[in-house]
């Protein structure tokens, strides 16, 4: 019995494409299409009735659920999501929680209704309960980001801990002696994770002390407060690691108010990787996350398992990279 797969293999397409053809939605062009019906018709190929049941439910639609939509960290990996996920002849329903749990929740459900067919989920509320309601309802989902590795199902993530000791690494390597960290929302896996990372990399330093930890919220008005908090404590600080981006122009914006120079005084690093590091003054040093790789690869993986081509989860940890910018550029100290 011929199955869909030795369809696509004498047609020379995927099984998305003939899944297409046989379900008329998404687009196939003629030519592709002539190929795939006299594959179909060689092979004598008889679509699964319940698996066609099933599929004919498909929309040729998935969603991606964000927690933060004006940080372009999730506007560019959702652009990266939406790419690939066209390259399958899907299209993209974006959902803004705002990290809110119950704005999720009813997310989950009105995509329920619609017979979407599979989630990414890039916010943190995501429970157990919830990934068992998916599996329940036969809906595929991917974690994407900020994922607890025993999460059961497909995840993709970055290395956030190896991240921060990449940062602090390079701070010591531009000659800093008293290194800070503002670490985001602690509920995050992500800011958890790069936290414990900076804890790792400093706990053996005289200096090191838990004040020089300062909690922030991922955004630029975080970083903004998280300097006076720790500049009160530590005027001598001499290097600060932000736990992202947009809290690292924050802190560059209240070290300018504060009149102290950028890196001469204290040197600055951020997390993630977005274009705002590329038109601050002085260019922030950063941490960079592959952002459209970890998009790119969630979408993949989550059309495998729509298509059946992928039955087992895949867990996904991508290597992150230091950009060394003007905000950590210093005269090495004597
Ligand atoms: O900037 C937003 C942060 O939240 C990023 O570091 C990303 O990893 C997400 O967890």
């Amino acid at each position: 019995m011929a199955t869909i797969r030795d369809v696509a293999k004498l047609a020379g397409v995927s099984v998305a494409t003939v899944s297409r053809v046989i379900n008329k939605n998404g687009y196939v062009n003629q030519g592709t299409e002539q190929k795939v019906r006299k594959a179909i018709q060689q092979l004598h190929f008889e679509p699964n009735a319940v698996a066609r049941g099933l599929a004919s439910k498909r929309t040729g639609t998935i969603a991606v659920i964000l927690p933060d939509i004006t940080n372009p960290f999730f506007a560019e990996m959702a652009r990266a999501v939406e790419d690939e996920a066209r390259k399958h002849g899907f299209t993209v329903i974006l959902c803004n929680s705002d990290d809110q749990g119950a704005k999720e929740k009813t997310y989950i459900e009105v995509l329920k209704k619609k017979y979407i067919d599979g989630i990414i989920f890039a916010s943190q509320t995501l429970g157990k309960e919830d990934v068992a309601q998916m599996k329940k309802h036969n809906i595929p989902l991917v974690v994407l980001d900020r994922a607890p590795s025993e999460e059961d199902c497909s995840i993709v993530r970055s290395q956030n801990s190896m991240g921060a000791q990449v940062a602090v690494r390079h701070l010591l390597e531009t000659g800093c002696r008293k290194i800070a960290h503002i670490y985001g929302p602690q509920e995050i896996t992500t800011a958890k994770e790069r936290l414990l990372g900076y804890e790792h990399a400093v706990k053996g330093f005289d200096w090191f002390t838990p004040t020089l930890m300062v909690p922030g919220n991922f955004r630029l008005d975080g970083g903004m407060k998280a300097v006076e908090l720790l500049l009160e404590q530590h005027p001598d600080v001499d290097g600060i690691f932000a736990g992202n981006d947009l809290m690292a122009v924050g802190a560059l914006k209240a070290l300018h108010r504060l009149g102290i120079r950028v890196p001469d005084q204290i040197a600055v690093c951020g997390f993630d990787g977005i274009y705002l590091t590329e038109i601050m003054e002085p260019e922030l040093t950063t941490v960079a996350q592959p952002i459209y790789e970890m998009g790119s690869l969630a979408a993949e993986i989550l059309i495998q398992k729509i298509n059946g081509t992928l039955q087992e989860n895949q867990v996904c940890e991508l290597e992150v990279s230091l950009i060394a910018r003007n905000s950590t550029r210093r005269e090495r100290m004597k």
